[in-house]
């Protein structure tokens, strides 16, 4: 038997992505235990009691904050929240891992990076779960080792099945608009894939293909952005086109195309589900990928469990808080492109 010690996790929020990660360290995380969840929603309660075992469970945050076996926290709370529950953390001494975006605004962000250098015994993590992906995983690694030369523009679309409750709209009002919610993974991805670090100039534009309702928040179905990152100064240059749409007929399609001096990568190109393929009187054809749990379970794994071995000090994290902060700069800026139909320089 292992004698490796176990990290006691307190999970907040038990919506979409809370459960799928409550299901995730409950039982599919090595060296952790889950002992205590939170959420305001009484009818989650009984998600966390009847499903995932808990005997701990807080209508409120500070009080699982309180809670001393408490030693890591898992947030999974709505985006507008994600700063201040990072910070309340980290000053309650307690490890945190926290759902993308970090922030809709800088500031937050710049006062969550001064909070967590305050604190360097603590992990602080923000989910981006596509580098945890084994296939995204191993074209870093083919990129790294040179095999497409000298990466220099990527082509990268996060584009959900359409959903006609349209329950993105109700999520709107917090979510930060599509670049924030959806595009915010494209745009880490090309700063990780590509090796560069920060924007210099960022264009976007989009429309309501069928949800019209989303210009009362500011927001669109579907949107492009484009990315001009700064260059090294010695004349190489990378640039970035995404794309994001709410409204995709086919499944859930996240898909991104590296292009280098050497050669290009194709990573989840097409939405097939697995390898099957059915012919009838319709043709032939492969069933899609209905959504990012779907897409990405095997991501969500591995990216929880490289936040416990690095709280363990088993393994250092690969991403940091300024990874999140840059994510959010050049997301903010494409958000306000979209809203003045202008250029913005960052
Ligand atoms: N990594 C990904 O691919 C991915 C996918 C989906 C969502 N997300 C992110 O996860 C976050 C949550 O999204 P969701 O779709 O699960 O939302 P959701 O609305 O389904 O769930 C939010 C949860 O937070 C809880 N909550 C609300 N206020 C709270 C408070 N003050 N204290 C404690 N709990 C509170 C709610 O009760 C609910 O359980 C968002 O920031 C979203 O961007 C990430």
């Amino acid at each position: 038997m292992s004698s490796q010690r176990v990290l006691r996790i307190g999970l907040v929020g038990l919506g979409r992505i809370g459960k799928k990660h409550g299901q995730t360290l409950a039982w599919e995380t090595r060296h952790c235990q889950l002992v205590a969840a939170c959420s305001p929603i009484e009818s989650e309660q009984d998600y966390a009691i009847n499903e995932l075992g808990l005997d701990s469970y807080y209508d409120n945050y500070q009080k699982l904050l309180n809670d001393k076996k408490v030693e890591a926290v898992v947030l999974a709370t709505p985006t507008n929240l994600h700063a201040e529950q990072t910070i309340m953390a980290l000053q309650s001494g307690k490890h945190v891992f926290v759902e993308k975006p970090l922030a809709l605004n800088l500031q937050d962000c710049l006062r969550v990076e001064a909070v967590a250098k305050n604190h360097p015994q603590l992990v602080a993590m923000v989910g981006f779960v596509r580098r945890f992906d084994p296939s995204y995983r191993e074209a870093k690694l083919m990129i790294e080792q040179g095999q497409i030369g000298s990466p220099y523009l990527i082509r990268s679309q996060t584009c959900d099945l359409y959903d006609p409750t349209g329950f993105f709209v109700n999520f709107a009002p917090t979510s930060g608009g599509i670049f924030m919610d959806c595009s915010v993974h494209d745009i880490d991805l090309a700063r990780w894939l590509m090796g560069v670090n920060r924007a210099r100039r960022v264009f976007a534009t989009g429309l309501t293909a069928i949800h019209h309702e989303l210009m009362h928040y500011k927001d669109v179905d579907n949107g492009i952005a484009v990315i001009e990152f700064e260059g090294d100064g010695l004349g190489n240059e990378a640039r970035a086109v995404i794309t994001a749409s709410r409204t995709w007929q086919i499944g859930h399609e996240t898909s991104s195309e590296v292009i280098g001096t050497g050669g290009k990568l194709l990573i989840g190109a097409g939405a097939a589900r697995d390898r099957v393929e059915i012919g009838d009187g319709s043709g032939i054809r492969k069933l899609a990928v209905s959504d990012f749990h779907q897409r990405f379970d095997q991501a969500f794994k591995i990216e929880i469990q490289a936040f416990v071995d690095a709280c363990l000090g088993l393994a250092p994290l690969s991403l940091s808080i300024e990874d999140a902060t840059e994510a959010t700069r050049i997301g903010l800026a494409i958000t306000q492109s979209l809203h003045s139909g202008e250029p913005v320089s960052l």
